[in-house]
């Protein structure tokens, strides 16, 4: 079982990134916790990054035919971006949006989401840890 691990814009950062927020790992890292979670738990973690809305707009296309699950953490297209709402909405697979921070307890403009109507549901603030409990979420959805 394929599972698709999406991150948006400035993701490529992370560990050089706001450290105070988003703390000292890098994406590779989390790609490797993620690996290593997944696997426990029976899926293959397809593993991107990309600073472009159309690409990850395609890779959810894409997961719709390839993947079991989606877990998404968007960046700051979480908050501005229609097209990723729709796109979610287009494919009958699960997604869950992640957030690292919890976006609740920072600046007003991260607290809406315009993708969360459409995702199964909303993991935030646990930091990296958000990534590992995305895909137990998306274990329990799959079942
Ligand atoms: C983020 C929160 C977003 O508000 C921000 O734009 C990011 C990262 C997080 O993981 O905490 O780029 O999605």
């Amino acid at each position: 079982k394929t599972v698709f691990v999406l991150n948006g814009p400035n993701l490529n950062m992370l560990g050089k990134r706001e450290p105070g927020i988003y703390g000292g790992q890098t994406l590779d890292d989390v790609k490797q916790l993620c690996l290593s979670a997944g696997a426990d738990l029976g899926f293959d973690v397809d593993f991107r990054q990309s600073n472009h809305e159309g690409t990850l707009i395609d890779w959810i296309h894409e997961a719709g035919d390839k993947a079991v699950g989606v877990a998404i953490n968007a960046g700051a297209y979480t908050h501005t971006s229609i097209a990723l709402h729709d796109a979610i909405k287009a494919v009958s697979v699960p997604v869950i949006e992640l957030h690292i921070s919890n976006v609740h307890a920072r600046e007003e403009f991260r607290h809406h989401s315009m993708i969360a109507p459409a995702a199964k549901g909303v993991i935030c603030g646990f930091g990296t840890a958000s990534y590992i409990l995305a895909l137990h979420a998306l274990k329990y959805t799959i079942a």
